[in-house]
């Protein structure tokens, strides 16, 4: 297959590579990114050293309907994955435009270039949180009407009901994965896995969002790939399907773990000020993932973590290089107002 990959140099564009690549060592991988302050070429360097012509990289933004089409077409490409995209909610809080940009109208060039193009699939990859927030019970189904709360929940049902539409108005051969939130090697350290084990990691306050009772359901990355494979394969057209980890975890749980395996203790922990709009709960029902797809995550939260945290612990100088001028104005402007 000659595959377009996009946000390949992300967190999890990046291990899908990975792992397209050694499931399928004779596909052909485009990946076009953007390298915004979240993306990040060094992750790929192993494959790029040793995948030769079965990989290209390619610099520029989904938003370029020149630039995708042409790409489409010179790499005779047959299907795409769009992972590409603004992914933190606490930036769309601070600025929505990136988002819009590129999570609707990136998402729309993507699938009206693919069609015109005759590529023949588009898997979409978006997001739990188009569903909103649930209360103590309950888990999201596909059906559940979309309700998101974030300016990037709002973005990705956007990108979410184009592709749907595409499907319902021309016919396109477009699937819609939604899952629960990753972690896992290369998760830039702004999400909560990576940026409570860099604070536990130099003994600095870990700062937890209101009461630290909201709840997510944690899948690791390899798991999430693997769905984002089987619907590129086995999906129905017109499909959406959920994933999920099956571990749902209140935060403070998460982070006094990582408190554990860092060898830290729960001196550290910071209640701070909420995220505005901040979703209580996600709970994933995939059975009809499972049902047509046979996904299943194989990697339970505790050895997950364990794997995470061993990573983080192998490859500091990955972290140093990702905690750049962007990230570190950010990180001083978010975090300023809230201890
Ligand atoms: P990320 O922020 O780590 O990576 C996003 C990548 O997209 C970066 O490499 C960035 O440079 C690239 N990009 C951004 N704008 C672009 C543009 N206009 N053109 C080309 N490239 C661009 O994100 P992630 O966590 O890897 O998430 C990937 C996808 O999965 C997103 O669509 C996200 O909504 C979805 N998703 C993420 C999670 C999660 O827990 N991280 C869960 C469910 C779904
Ligand atoms: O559910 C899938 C989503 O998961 C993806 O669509 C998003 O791209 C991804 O970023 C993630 O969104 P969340 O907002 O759930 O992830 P985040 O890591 O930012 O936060 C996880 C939880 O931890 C959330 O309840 C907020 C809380 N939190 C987060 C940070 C960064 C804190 O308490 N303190 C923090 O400093």
């Amino acid at each position: 297959m000659r595959l377009l990959v996009t946000g390949g140099c992300g967190f999890i564009g990046a291990n899908f590579l990975y792992a397209m690549r050694e499931r399928h060592p004779d596909w052909r991988l485009v990946n076009l990114d953007k390298l915004t302050y979240a993306g990040n070429l060094g992750s790929l360097r192993a494959l790029e050293a040793e995948a030769g012509d079965a990989y290209a990289f390619v610099h520029g933004d989904i938003c370029d309907k020149g630039l995708v089409s042409r790409l489409l077409v010179e790499e005779r490409i047959e299907a795409v994955v769009n992972f590409a995209a603004e992914s933190h909610v606490d930036r769309s809080i601070e600025d929505a435009a990136p988002f819009v940009s590129t999570n609707v109208l990136g998402a729309q060039t993507i699938l009206d270039c693919a069609r015109r193009a005759g590529v023949g699939r588009v898997v979409h990859v978006s997001t739990d949180e188009v569903y909103g927030s649930l209360g103590p019970t309950g888990q999201f189904l596909e059906t559940t009407p979309l309700a998101p709360n974030s300016p990037y929940s709002a973005s990705k049902a956007g990108a979410d009901l184009l592709a749907r539409a595409c499907h319902e108005t021309y016919g396109q051969d477009v699937v819609v994965t939604r899952c629960s939130n990753n972690y896992g090697p290369y998760q830039f350290p702004e999400k909560l896995i990576p940026l409570m084990y860099v604070k536990a990691a130099r003994g600095e306050a870990l700062p937890v969002y209101g009461d630290g009772r909201n709840v997510r359901d944690w899948i690791f990355v390899d798991d999430h790939c693997r769905g984002v494979e089987l619907a590129l394969l086995h999906g129905r057209p017109g499909a959406v399907y959920n994933f999920g980890g099956a571990a749902e975890m209140p935060n403070i749980e998460v982070v006094r773990a990582i408190l554990r395996l860092t060898g830290r203790d729960d001196t550290l922990i910071r209640f701070v000020t909420d995220r505005p709009g901040h979703d209580r709960r996600y709970a994933m029902n995939f059975d009809l993932a499972a049902r047509e797809l046979g996904f299943a995550p194989s990697v339970s939260f505790s050895q997950g973590l364990e794997r995470t945290i061993a990573w983080y612990q192998a490859n500091p100088a990955w972290l140093e290089e990702v905690q750049s001028g962007a990230y570190l104005t950010f990180m001083q402007s978010w975090y300023k107002g809230r201890a």
